[in-house]
């Protein structure tokens, strides 16, 4: 009878672990999908001049770092060992109080060090400031942080989007950062240092990327429960791919399947338009990301999620249940609802 007793408790305590783990894989695996998973930015690893230049000021602090850290822990080990305490050595050791000749070394050389990392640090300010003498034509783009998203103006090509900042490969492009609410700072680890955003006023700085590529970035300044989900990705092309973003982003999309077109007049009388602009539209609204293009984009959610139509659902369905203190409220849509609108953000290339 125990042994029955015994078999079924490890039964049942076999199909529940298996039924826990099976819940997991499916929550797991109904999830959304992150952006940026496992491709930390390293500032250590630049693609462009301000990266590169930051990076060199990094390694000579840290090779003067490592000499100071060797020759006081060595002096430490050995002062530790030469005057140990000896078998039967029951005398107390010599009293002493200060040594001038120590105390004038210990101070000039730490002075010396602060100088010259001054002025090396100076220097590097120099070049983050001064632009490449090659430096051609520029490109310039208004920055403005949001809670918690990025948004990209490209004033002089008519151009507005978010998150995803792309560039031309090997030119200089000007930032002129801002924001609309709180203090955000504006950080692409390989291609530039942190440039704060404040409101009312604009913040300088420039990046140029040496190569095609994608560089993460994240917002640098804590500004509110989703600070860690405010990301932003600067994708830069060769000349010839950027002109022809340039030029997808100035058309106007046009919902081309029957699902979209639903969508679309389903977007036009709904709140969405409150708060999104999609250009060639009714829909005006500036207090969220700009939509015209937003199937072009890599992420959603302000770099927080892969853009794929399962996150976009997921998203329309209730947001403040995937963002922390997103603006964007639960809309209550119907899943056919969710359906139509999908297949029009979808038809936004
Ligand atoms: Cu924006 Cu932190």
């Amino acid at each position: 009878m125990i042994w029955f007793q015994r078999k079924h408790i490890r039964r049942t305590l076999l199909f529940a672990s298996t039924l826990a783990v099976m819940v997991a894989l499916a929550l797991v695996s109904a999830g959304p999908v992150y952006a940026q998973d496992g491709v930390p930015p390293s500032a250590l690893d630049p693609k462009g001049p301000n990266g590169a230049a930051i990076s060199s000021l990094f390694g000579v602090v840290l090779a003067i770092a490592v000499v100071v850290f060797v020759i006081v822990e060595g002096m430490l080990l050995f002062s530790a060992w030469r005057f140990r305490q000896r078998p039967n050595d029951t005398t107390e050791p010599k009293q002493v109080h200060g040594n001038t000749r120590f105390e004038i070394a210990w101070t000039i050389a730490p002075a010396i060090i602060v100088v010259v990392l001054f002025v090396l640090a100076l220097q590097t300010q120099q070049t983050l400031d001064a632009k490449p003498a090659s430096a051609g034509d520029q490109l310039t783009v208004k920055v403005i942080g949001h809670q918690w998203w990025w948004e990209y103006q490209y004033p002089d090509l008519n151009i507005t989007t978010a998150t995803d900042l792309v560039i031309p490969v090997g030119k200089v492009v000007n930032l002129e950062i801002s924001s609309v609410d709180v203090i955000h700072s504006f950080w692409i680890p390989q291609l530039n240092g942190k440039t704060d955003a404040f409101p009312n006023r604009i913040n300088r700085s420039w990046i140029q990327a040496d190569a095609a590529g994608v560089f993460y970035g994240q917002c640098a300044e804590l500004c509110g429960p989703s600070h860690a989900n405010m990301r932003s990705v600067v994708i830069a092309k060769d000349t010839a791919e950027f002109d022809a973003w340039v030029q997808q982003q100035q058309a106007n999309p046009a919902p081309t399947a029957d699902a979209a077109a639903q969508g679309e007049q389903l977007f036009l009388v709904s709140a969405c338009i409150g708060c999104h602009q999609v250009n060639g539209t009714a829909a005006q609204g500036k207090v969220g990301p700009n939509l015209t293009h937003v199937a072009s984009r890599t992420s959603l959610a302000g770099g927080m999620f892969t853009n794929t139509e399962g996150n976009l659902k997921r998203w329309l369905k209730n947001p403040p249940a995937l963002k922390e203190g997103v603006l964007m409220p639960n809309l209550n849509l119907s899943d056919a609802d969710i359906e139509a609108l999908t297949a029009y953000m979808m038809s936004l290339k």
